[in-house]
């Protein structure tokens, strides 16, 4: 899409998004927790984009995935609808795309309980990114058991749709091994019937650092730049973009490494040539910050404003026919797959 960098999408397609075809079917979902971000688009909306004109695609706002760790919110419902805006802001299309909503889609729930018995409670608990959260959530020994095994239902999501493709962040790779595990071990017990996925990582600037810097643009960090962020917040974010903290004086040499600002730019410029020359000059000195992020809100607000214009197409009942339509879609084709899943596991399939 326009000021997107074509030429790291282009290296993109050769070197990781190997041959996709026309036989390939993608699955990919997010949590409704609230607004997608610029991380997010980087890191696997740019993707879906290239893939709903190459391949079948569906992707899933994951309800029932937020609630195992958001219990309650009162903005569950609000961050749905949300969440669906973002992805029709920037330009996936449900006339090409599948969007539809994980709980209304019971097939998938019931998948994920028979693969329950195909996984041991200890290989969830060294999940490296389940891991992770309960260390971050301060769980120990009061781990709910919904969420230790979301990763299970998350191999149903993605086996659901006998998808071949996920494009996702690189701390959904855990997700993808457990996916292929179980599916190779329903395929020792059972025989064919589900098939294996590989995982869509891009390989450059795939992972956005927060504005703060911090390894990661995260919701919860609150360090993050929204898909919908309007142009004063997203001025005054830029403007407090960690850059080289001993970039001191505009005559100073600077660093271009791990400074945010570059590592955005780098992202989002069309003009590589321009981000070159803009960091020749920082590193010798003369280039100051404030005259750096100037022109990096230029470059974003290119990006942002038609996404924000397209956001602005479409009203509520819009989105829950969109959810609807393809929520019942979603339906058939997971019920196809239970039946499967179900006959092979030598059950009565009425
Ligand atoms: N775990 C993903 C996230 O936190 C969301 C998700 C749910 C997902 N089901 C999926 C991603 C299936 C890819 C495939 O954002």
């Amino acid at each position: 899409m326009k000021g997107v960098k074509e030429d790291s999408a282009s290296n993109e397609k050769e070197s990781v998004w190997r041959a996709v075809t026309k036989d390939d079917v993608s699955l990919t979902g997010d949590r409704p927790t609230g607004c997608l971000h610029l991380g997010h688009y980087v890191g696997s909306l740019r993707t879906r984009l290239y893939l709903q004109d190459r391949c079948e695609q569906w992707i899933m706002v994951a309800d029932q995935q937020a609630l195992t760790d958001h219990l309650g919110t009162s903005q569950l419902s609000d961050s749905v609808i949300e969440v669906v805006l973002d992805y029709l802001s920037v330009g996936l299309d449900p006339t090409k795309t599948t969007i539809f909503l994980q709980s209304a889609v019971p097939q998938i729930a019931e998948l994920s309980l028979y693969y329950l018995n195909l996984v041991s409670v200890n290989r969830l608990r060294h999940n490296p990114t389940v891991k992770q959260e309960i260390r971050q959530k301060n769980w120990s020994e009061s781990i709910p058991a919904g969420f230790l095994t979301y990763p299970v239902s998350q191999a149903a999501d993605i086996t659901a749709f006998q998808s071949t493709l996920v494009p996702v962040g690189r701390d959904q790779l855990p997700m993808i091994e457990q996916t292929n595990e179980i599916v190779e071990a329903f395929q020792a017990r059972y025989g064919d019937g589900l098939r294996r996925v590989r995982a869509l990582i891009p390989p450059h600037h795939g992972r956005l650092p927060g504005i703060d810097g911090g390894q990661k643009m995260s919701k919860s960090l609150g360090n993050g730049i929204a898909l919908s962020e309007p142009p004063d917040a997203l001025r005054s974010k830029v403007m407090q973009m960690y850059t080289d903290p001993n970039h001191i004086r505009v005559d100073d040499p600077g660093q271009v490494e791990g400074n945010v600002v570059f590592t955005y730019l780098d992202a989002f410029a069309s003009d590589s040539e321009e981000v070159k020359s803009l960091k020749e000059h920082y590193q010798r000195g003369g280039l100051g910050d404030v005259t750096l992020k100037k022109r990096l809100v230029e470059v974003l607000e290119g990006f942002l404003s038609p996404i924000r214009d397209r956001r602005a197409q479409w009203d509520e009942g819009h989105i829950y026919d969109i959810l609807r339509q393809g929520s019942k879609k979603a339906r058939e084709a997971a019920q196809s797959t239970l039946d499967q899943v179900k006959k092979s596991m030598h059950m009565v399939v009425l």
